[in-house]
């Protein structure tokens, strides 16, 4: 099968992402062109690395390239600056130096560490990304934000460092667990609330099967936001942000117990609640945003344990909306969406209410 390719560029970055079956075993031959040195580091978590490692490295190798393995455990703990430097070690004692490159090769996780290592290695080294979740196909690997945890808070620290190629394989996602293949699902369905209304109708109906399609047709909405807006300046990037405040509240509230996509459904869940009330999304389409998330086996409902008070609260002590103000995404119809001033306080606990 051919793969397609999908141009993403924007102020001072210019890459291709690459989608089809069987990319993998060809990573030496689609990166020749774009790297300039043939040492370079595969970052992968032990999943990632048992499945496709001996696949990426061998091709490489064949290619004349010189591979250093670098396995980091599963899981949001290795999004830390301790892994960071661990793996700086590593490099280094690999002998890689500034003309080395990076391949990352695993999920966000993966993604997220690998791109902020290459952007501090020797001030900053080519990353390329091989991601093998359906979440960092469509999600984290385009954009450029690569960071790690601190106790304070997710993500906090790092840097935008575009990728120089995606090289998404979608056999990968043959091997992904119901559960985290949802979690993609998640995040294509805020693409489509914020960009694509066709797209919801597709998957309503049944008409997105293809994943290769389904996936270039998510990065492109994620490029094209992207490209006008890279660093989250003018504030057009937000828009990405549909159902994060209140899910990013309910991961937190929850200890990070749930999982991402699964809080990111709920929080998408309680703003077309919001946008109805603010923006006069209608009931329909709302109720169509519902049965869509159900049908990817999303939640739409807080468990009953939940303590939703807790929920708001963590909102309430987010830095963010220390001074009153909070810029929330809401969606007039689908397909639209804009960040809004106008939501308060209330509006966000009457949304929890209902959820
Ligand atoms: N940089 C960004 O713009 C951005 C955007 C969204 C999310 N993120 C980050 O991404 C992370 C979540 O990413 P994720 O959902 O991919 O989680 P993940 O990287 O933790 O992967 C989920 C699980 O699947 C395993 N796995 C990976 N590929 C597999 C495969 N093909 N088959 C079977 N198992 C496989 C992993 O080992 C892991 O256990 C979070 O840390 C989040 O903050 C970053
Ligand atoms: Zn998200």
């Amino acid at each position: 099968m051919k793969s397609k390719k999908i141009d993403i560029s924007g102020k001072g970055f210019r890459y291709q992402a690459l989608v089809g079956a069987g990319l993998m075993a060809k990573t030496g031959e689609l990166i020749r062109e774009r790297v300039a040195s043939s040492h370079c580091a595969i970052i992968a978590d032990e999943n990632s690395a048992q499945l496709f490692e001996a696949l990426v490295r061998n091709n490489l190798v064949e290619q004349g390239f010189q591979p250093v393995t670098i396995v980091i455990s599963p899981g949001e703990n290795s999004k830390s600056l301790r892994e960071v430097e661990g793996i700086c070690d590593k490099m280094i004692a690999a002998g890689l130096d500034r003309r080395s490159f990076i391949l990352g090769l695993g999920g966000g996780v993966v993604g997220d560490v690998s791109g902020f290592v290459a952007s501090i290695f020797h001030r900053g080294i080519p990353h390329i990304q091989i991601p093998t979740t359906l979440l960092a196909m469509v999600d984290s690997a385009v954009g450029g934000k690569t960071g790690v945890n601190v106790k304070s808070g997710k993500n906090l620290i790092g840097a935008f460092h575009h990728p120089s190629l995606v090289i998404a394989d979608i056999d990968a996602l043959d091997f992904l667990p119901p559960q985290e293949l949802r979690q993609g699902y998640a995040e294509i369905i805020k693409h489509g609330i914020i960009r694509d209304a066709e797209m919801l109708r597709d998957l309503r109906n049944g008409k997105a099967t293809d994943r290769a399609k389904l996936i270039c047709r998510n990065i492109a909405i994620k490029a094209q936001i992207v490209s006008t807006d890279d660093r989250e300046v003018s504030g057009e990037r937000a828009v990405l942000n549909f159902g994060h405040t209140i899910g990013h509240a309910i991961e937190r509230a929850a200890d990070f117990e749930m999982p991402h996509g699964d809080c990111v459904s709920l929080g998408m869940v309680a703003a077309c609640h919001i946008s109805m009330k603010r923006v006069g999304l209608s009931a329909a389409e709302r109720n169509q945003v519902v049965e869509l998330l159900q049908k990817f086996d999303l939640p739409t409902q807080l468990r009953r344990e939940t303590p939703r008070h807790r929920i708001l609260e963590t909102i309430r002590s987010d830095k963010k909306f220390e001074r009153g103000e909070i810029r929330f995404v809401v969606t007039p119809r689908l397909g639209r969406a804009h960040v809004s001033r106008e939501v308060t306080m209330e509006d966000l606990q009457e949304a929890i209410a209902q959820l």
